[in-house]
């Protein structure tokens, strides 16, 4: 049911939004006295960035800078530099905002309980204070700039709606929930939980990933709210308004990884990758470094899989790429080394004197031609994530994968698995299975490799990135009919 929007295609143009995130498409950095706006690469930035390049707007986030003077707002620029679409607007945070507000609350306490981490949690309540400042700060730098849709995202910015709500009370708001929404019982683990769905249920629309974290959302409200919840229109009549809760999940720019990966640049890149690792088999990981993608998992189930097959030994390579992440926070650090760690043994211990090493491990981020190379090196993709919100890399690798070869490993608690179902699905807590599912994906027939990628594809192509803005607009117009304008007064 709240997948209900199918192919949504807006008939009647599109409308210039502001885009409110912690995080943009660019950071800021300065040489002398001029700031000069640098590209990051993360799924967030490049669903959202189309909707901009392609109809103007703004987008407002905290852009790396941190600024102790107490100036009120950061920079205002036009962006890409050279051909510019769209404004970026940056909220400048204070060194110690960014302690409590982003690794504090939003790293140190949402993220783990968001994934059913609680034993990680820190629960403190000077990181909720700053959390509810740096919330207020990006409302009120927000409320600045006055366009059709405000559209905000994810977990680090649940309060904004309400703010510009009571601000300004007729403003089309929507909601995008970048990462898993959990059962309500967990949920309600957090201390400050019921201001932060009251925060949320200041938007007309909040989207998900998947059904299951729409109706987890359902569930959580009515625990904490006496309002009216039609679960299966996916709609709560709250304080006079209507807001629908719907699932949609993220989709990635289709048509430019199947161009990637049919230019001959990119093909030769990857017979290169190839090459160098002088394995039969190829196995990839692609992750940020972070303890929710289960890369030490995957490796010990690697180490199971070479145990229990022998004859692997030599012949199977795991290429991993781990992205740095979040350094700032200790936990982080200390992944890195059991992870290198891992590397270290398994690469002592089943190193044969002939063939290939079992981990080759990288950190380091790809750009887009180099990612899609890796994509076509690999025989297999695993992405076997304790738990994750979607997984735009298990899409990539599908887009890329022109020539229907290849495999989807895929964690069972990646959002992604909703979609994605011809992927191999597999449980990451337990390494015999994982093992298993490895080895099911080593030894698929090509036929079959071939159908359940074209299944795959499919599926990504339907819901690619314009299909998923395109999703939210059609539902606000609904809500607002008449009131958005037509293409002529958007920026086409
Ligand atoms: O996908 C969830 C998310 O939190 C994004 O909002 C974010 O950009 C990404 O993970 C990376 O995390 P961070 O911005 O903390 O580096």
């Amino acid at each position: 049911m709240l997948y209900g929007y199918g192919k949504a295609v807006l008939s009647a143009g599109n409308p210039q939004v502001v885009v409110v995130s912690n995080r943009g498409a660019y950071v800021l950095q300065e040489h002398g006295d001029t700031l000069i706006p640098k590209r990051t690469v993360g799924g967030l930035a490049s669903a959202v960035e189309p909707v901009l390049t392609d109809y103007g707007g703004t987008w407002i986030s905290w852009c790396g800078r941190l600024d102790n003077s107490g100036r009120k707002t950061g920079a205002m620029l036009e962006v890409p530099q050279a051909d510019p679409r769209y404004h970026i607007q940056e909220v400048l945070l204070t060194e110690e905002e960014h302690t409590r507000y982003y690794h504090g609350f939003c790293n140190a306490c949402l993220w783990p309980l968001l994934h059913q981490l609680p034993e990680r949690c820190t629960f403190r309540q000077d990181y909720w204070e700053a959390y509810r400042l740096v919330n207020r700060k990006f409302a009120r730098i927000t409320l600045q700039t006055r366009k059709e849709i405000y559209w905000i995202h994810d977990f680090h910015l649940a309060l904004v709606p309400q703010f510009l709500r009571c601000a300004l009370p007729e403003a089309k708001i929507a909601f995008f929930w970048h990462v898993p929404f959990p059962p309500a019982d967990f949920f309600q683990i957090l201390p400050w939980g019921r201001q932060l769905i009251y925060g949320l249920l200041g938007s007309d629309l909040i989207a998900f990933h998947t059904p299951q974290y729409a109706q987890n959302f359902l569930e959580t409200v009515a625990r904490y709210y006496p309002v009216k919840i039609f679960r299966e229109q996916g709609l709560i009549r709250f304080r006079n308004r209507r807001i629908i809760v719907s699932a949609i999940p993220v989709g990635i720019n289709f048509h430019r990884f199947e161009q990637l990966a049919a230019d001959p640049k990119v093909r030769l890149r990857a017979q290169e990758i190839r090459n160098s690792l002088g394995a039969e088999k190829i196995l990839l990981g692609v992750d940020r470094m972070d303890y929710t993608k289960g890369i030490p998992q995957r490796l010990k189930a690697l180490a199971h899989l070479l145990e229990q097959h022998p004859g692997y030994r030599g012949k199977v390579t795991l290429l991993q790429i781990a992205v740095p992440s979040r350094n700032g926070l200790g936990e982080y650090g200390a992944l890195r080394q059991e992870v290198e760690r891992l590397v270290g043994e398994i690469n002592g211990h089943f190193d044969e004197v002939q063939g290939a090493i079992p981990v080759r491990y990288r950190y380091q981020s790809l750009d887009l031609p180099e990612l899609v190379a890796h994509y076509l090196a690999a025989d297999v993709l695993l992405v076997t994530a304790l738990r994750d919100g979607l997984n735009l890399v298990a899409k990539e690798f599908v887009a890329s994968r022109i020539d229907g070869r290849g495999v989807l490993v895929l964690s069972q608690f990646a959002g992604a698995a909703q979609e994605l179902q011809g992927a191999v699905l597999a449980n990451p807590h337990e390494p015999h299975d994982l093992a298993r599912k490895i080895k099911t994906a080593l030894e698929m027939p090509l036929p079959e490799q071939r159908s359940r990628l074209e299944a795959m594809r499919r599926v990504v192509k339907n819901h690619d990135v314009r299909w998923w803005w395109q999703s939210h607009f059609k539902i606000i117009k609904s809500l607002y009919p008449g009131t958005i304008p037509t293409p002529s007064a958007a920026r086409l």
